[in-house]
This record gives structure tokens, C-alpha cells and sequence, in this order.
């Protein structure tokens, strides 16, 4: 089965056609986030104008190297949220009208849920169930997937999440956007151990929190400028990156020991950072537990892991023709990663 993927819900535009979720045909993104990066962080309006500039380029030529057209694929699979609106509504609106025009089903597929599929396209013999740190610009959520379309959330953050962190962080060192790859290039030959920086306390097991750890980055910087001395920033992104992978590796391991996960993964933009996948490589195998990471080209928003999770959620709602040909997305749970 083929699907046609889209993913608007931030500043990439993409599309990607995917075959029976695990074999990519093609995968195609055209960002702003170049031009987001002169105001350092995204603009929405930007990111809105420019998806619906290339949104259509895009799509057409996915299915091109894919070697279809819309009445070859068996289905469209769009992101419906979470994101910027305004991002979103593109995307979701060219979905629609694709798959209305071409006869074809039309499957919403939650951001954070695509996100955890990029794992399938990784590795062809993983399955649920397993334990799943997701962790994006937007959020940081400690999951179970019980199956391609079951997950409960064992801990998340009660603040920013763990890439807004990183942009925060590269804003004040004025590293740019995205703050990910930025503070972890600054981060190479720095002192991890420079800048002792706390782990803020939180309630909830396995919940996270960055806020406290943002704020001390800056009061160490504005004391820095203070006394004339400046910061050093290859040591103070590398005592941050090195402070914030460590809190989220610890969380991992800690709810895969509990929970005796014989699987452990990890997904989202910031599964990207080297020295978090590091961190757990030594963590999983300590734990007797496997490790599985997405492919780095995959941690981002791609529309391909959307495809390859559409083709799981078609799957699970096949017998469901009014679910599948619901053109309006009438009655979606919004937000929620266990709802979506
Ligand atoms: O999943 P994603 O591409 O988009 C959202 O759904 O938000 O995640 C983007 C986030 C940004 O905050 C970016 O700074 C972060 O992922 N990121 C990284 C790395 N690459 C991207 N964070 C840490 N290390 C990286 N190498
Ligand atoms: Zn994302």
C-alpha cells in the first residue's frame, strides 16, 4: 500500500510517498527555516506563506520520484496537529482537496505519533511494544507504545520543551536557528564541566522541567558580561547540552528500568543530538535493554515518518470507511498524542 504523506506544522513544508510503512519512494522538504533564522526562531506568518508558495511543487514532486501520480497512491496522510495553525491549515487544506479530487482516503496522523514512526523507517524489524522519549521544538513526552496506535504517556514536561530549550540557550550564546545542530557544533572542544548548571526539580516520576535550567544559563551569561569577563560559549553549550541530555537520558533509563522495557527509542528533532544518543547507548546497554534511534535525516520533520504512520493508523480504521473518507476531519481529538 502507498501513501502519500504532507507535513506543514512548522516551518518545514514536505511530502513523501511511503509503501506499506517502512519503504521510503521519496521524501521531499522544502524549509524557510534559512530565512526564519534572521529573527532567530520561526515567525508564523512566514512559515504559512511560504507552505503554501511550495506546498504544491513539493507534492508533485514526491509522487514524480515516487514514479505516481495521486490515483496511484491508496491514500493521503496528513499532520493535523500539533503545530502552528496557520502552518497547519495549509497543509491539512492541500491534503484535503488532494484526496477529495483523486477519490482517495484521507488519514490524520497526530505530529508526535508520525514523529515515532520514523523509527519503522529506520528499522524494518522494529515493532511495538516499546518505551519512546519524544522530544521536539514543541514537546517532550515519555511514551509507551503498546502498539502502532497505542500510546500512554508516562511523564512529560511541566514547562518548555527540551528543543526550545536548545533554542533558547543558542538565542542568548547567539548561536541562531535551529538552536539544536548550533549548540551542539559550539558545544565540540568546550568543557562540559565548566559551568555546573542545576536539574531543576519536578513533581511526577518521570516528567521533565528546562525552565530553571534555561534561567541559569542566562544568569551565568548576564553575570559573565557583567564582570567584563564574557562567557565562553563553546564551554557553556557544551555544560548545557551536556546537563540537558543527562536529565533526559536519566528519565528514559529510569522509566525503562521500571517498566522492564526490553526496547528503548528515542524520537523528534532532538533525538538528533549525538551526545544524548551517546548517553543512552551507554544507559541501554547497561540496562540490558535494546536501543533503537531514528535515522538522523529522519529526527526532523520529514512528511515520510507522517506516510508511515498513516499506513498504520489506515490499517487500524480500514473496516471504518466514514473515519477514512472524512474530507471535513469532523471530531478529531486535537492535542493528544494517546487521543490522536
Ligand atoms: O521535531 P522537530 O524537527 O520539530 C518539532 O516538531 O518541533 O524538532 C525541532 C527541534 C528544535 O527545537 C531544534 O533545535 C531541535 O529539535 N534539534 C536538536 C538537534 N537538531 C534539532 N536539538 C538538539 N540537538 C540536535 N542535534
Ligand atoms: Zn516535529
Amino acid at each position: 500500500m502507498r501513501i502519500l504523506g504532507i507535513e506543514s506544522t512548522c516551518d518545514d513544508t514536505c511530502a513523501a510517498v511511503v509503501e506499506d510503512g517502512r519503504r521510503i519512494l521519496s521524501n521531499r522538504t522544502a524549509s524557510s527555516a534559512a530565512e526564519q533564522n534572521l529573527y532567530g526562531g520561526v515567525v508564523p506568518e512566514i512559515a504559512s506563506r511560504r507552505h503554501i508558495e511550495n506546498i504544491s511543487a513539493v507534492a508533485r514532486s514526491a509522487l514524480a520520484e515516487a514514479g505516481c501520480t495521486a490515483a496511484d497512491v491508496d491514500a493521503v496522510a496528513v499532520s493535523y496537529a500539533p503545530g502552528l495553525i496557520g502552518a497547519v491549515l495549509v497543509g491539512v487544506n492541500f491534503a484535503k482537496a488532494l484526496a477529495f479530487a483523486a477519490g482517495k482516503p484521507l488519514v490524520p496522523v497526530h505530529h508526535l505519533r508520525g514523529h515515532v514512526a520514523a523509527l519503522y523507517l529506520t528499522h524494518p524489524g522494529l515493532q511495538p511494544p516499546f518505551l519512546c522519549l519524544v522530544a521536539s521544538g514543541g514537546h517532550s513526552h515519555i511514551v509507551q507504545v503498546t502498539d502502532y496506535t497505542h500510546f500512554t504517556v508516562l511523564g512529560r514536561t511541566v514547562d518548555g520543551a527540551a528543543g526550545e530549550a536548545f533554542d533558547k540557550v543558542a538565542r542568548t550564546l547567539g548561536l541562531g536557528y535551529p538552536g539544536g545542530p548550533a549548540v551542539g557544533k559550539a558545544a565540540r572542544g568546550g568543557n562540559p564541566r565548566a559551568y555546573p548548571l542545576p536539574t531543576p526539580h519536578v513533581e511526577g516520576k518521570y516528567n521533565v522541567s528546562f525552565s530553571g535550567l534555561k534561567t541559569a544559563v542566562l544568569n551565568a551569561v548576564n553575570k559573565a558580561n557583567m564582570t567584563g569577563e564574557g562567557v565562553n560559549v563553546a564551554d557553556m553549550a557544551a555544560s548545557f547540552q551536556w546537563r540537558i541530555t543527562e536529565i533526559l537520558a536519566q528519565k528514559l533509563l529510569d522509566a525503562a528500568r521500571d517498566t522492564g522495557a526490553a526496547r528503548i527509542c528515542i524520537a523528534g528533532g532532538v533525538a538528533a543530538n549525538s551526545q544524548l544518543r551517546d548517553r543512552l547507548a551507554a544507559g541501554a546497554r547497561a540496562l540490558g535493554a535494546q536501543l533503537y534511534l531514528p535515522e538522523q535525516a529522519l529526527c526532523g520533520d520529514n512528511a515520510a515518518m507522517v506516510a508511515a504512520q498513516g499506513y498504520y493508523e489506515y490499517r487500524a480504521h480500514a473496516a471504518d470507511s466514514a473515519y477514512l473518507h472524512n474530507w471535513a476531519l469532523n471530531g478529531l481529538p486535537t492535542q493528544d498524542i494517546e487521543a490522536g
